[in-house]
């Protein structure tokens, strides 16, 4: 199916109210994008599916005043809050603009960094957007990416809850599903020469279910939810419950999330 960038982007607007305010998914998984990326005073850095700023923030800490950081993202409702929270915590380095990853509207040449934390494997064109990162980075640019790999305990009960439910949408998923999806031929392919690729596991603990859900449709999973009619969604529900009750620790819910994130240059054409 033939996805459309804007109806990606719009789940993540009706998730962008309360993106990672659950537990500080993206948040944890962002900063460790930044500490991969090394970035130094001073370099000019493009934030691509910049969301709620999970990458931007600890970027512009990096950079420092003589640095810049701008985030893009397509979705309006991301764009607004980050700029909010970008004015109240009085950033003169950082800013964020609406902007289809697959077609950036910036100069070529113009960026040192190009990062992108868990963006690349949601587009319909994920090769597009590499390439137009490439164009946005000077000739010496490198760009660090990050996305999901999707292996262990949790995934295997969400590969079975999606492939019962995903069915059962009352019209197809908007965003793609890609669980084998790899940043390394994606980045290879569109010019880049990768330097490093490595998997991480970053731990997470839910307290119980109902945070789980909530955390669910604080991001992008709700784009399969907000499609199931009530008796589907409720059944989904109880299904996912009882998937999670065994995965059940005295400390709670423990998500072991693994990401792979990857370093590479910009080889000249
Ligand atoms: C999983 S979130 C990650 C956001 C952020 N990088 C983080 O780590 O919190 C994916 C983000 O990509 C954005 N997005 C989706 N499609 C896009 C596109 N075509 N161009 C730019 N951003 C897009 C979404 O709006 C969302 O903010």
């Amino acid at each position: 199916m033939e996805h459309d960038p804007r109806e990606v982007a719009a789940v993540f607007g009706r998730a962008a109210a309360r993106y990672d305010t659950v537990i500080p998914f993206f948040a944890r998984l962002g900063a460790r994008l930044v500490e991969w990326a090394d970035l130094a005073p001073g370099e000019s850095v493009l934030d691509v599916g910049c969301g709620r700023g999970a990458t931007l923030f600890p970027a512009a800490e990096r950079v420092g005043p003589s640095g810049r950081v701008l985030g893009v993202d397509l979705s309006n409702e991301m764009v607004e809050l980050l700029s909010d929270d970008i004015e109240q915590r009085g950033l003169a380095n950082a800013a964020a603009w609406q902007m289809n990853a697959q077609e950036l509207d910036v100069a070529d040449e113009s960026f040192d960094v190009a990062l992108s934390s868990f963006v690349l494997h949601l587009l319909p064109d994920p090769e597009a957007a590499a390439g137009e990162a490439r164009r946005a980075l000077r000739p010496s640019g490198r760009v660090v990416a990050s996305a999901p790999v999707t292996t262990g305990q949790q995934w295997e009960f969400l590969r079975r809850l999606f492939a019962t439910f995903g069915n059962r949408t009352i019209r197809p998923v908007p965003a793609p599903f890609r669980p084998d999806f790899d940043l390394v031929p994606v980045l290879e392919s569109a010019g880049f020469q990768v330097v490093r690729s490595v998997d991480e596991h970053v731990e997470f603990h839910f307290a119980d279910e109902e945070q789980w859900w909530d955390w669910a449709w604080s991001q992008g999973m709700r784009a399969v939810l907000e499609l199931l009619p009530p008796s589907d969604l409720a059944e989904c529900r109880e299904e996912a419950f009882r998937e999670l009750a065994a995965l059940r620790t005295p400390d709670g819910i423990p998500l072991r999330q693994a990401a792979r994130f990857v370093v590479a240059h910009k080889v000249p054409s």
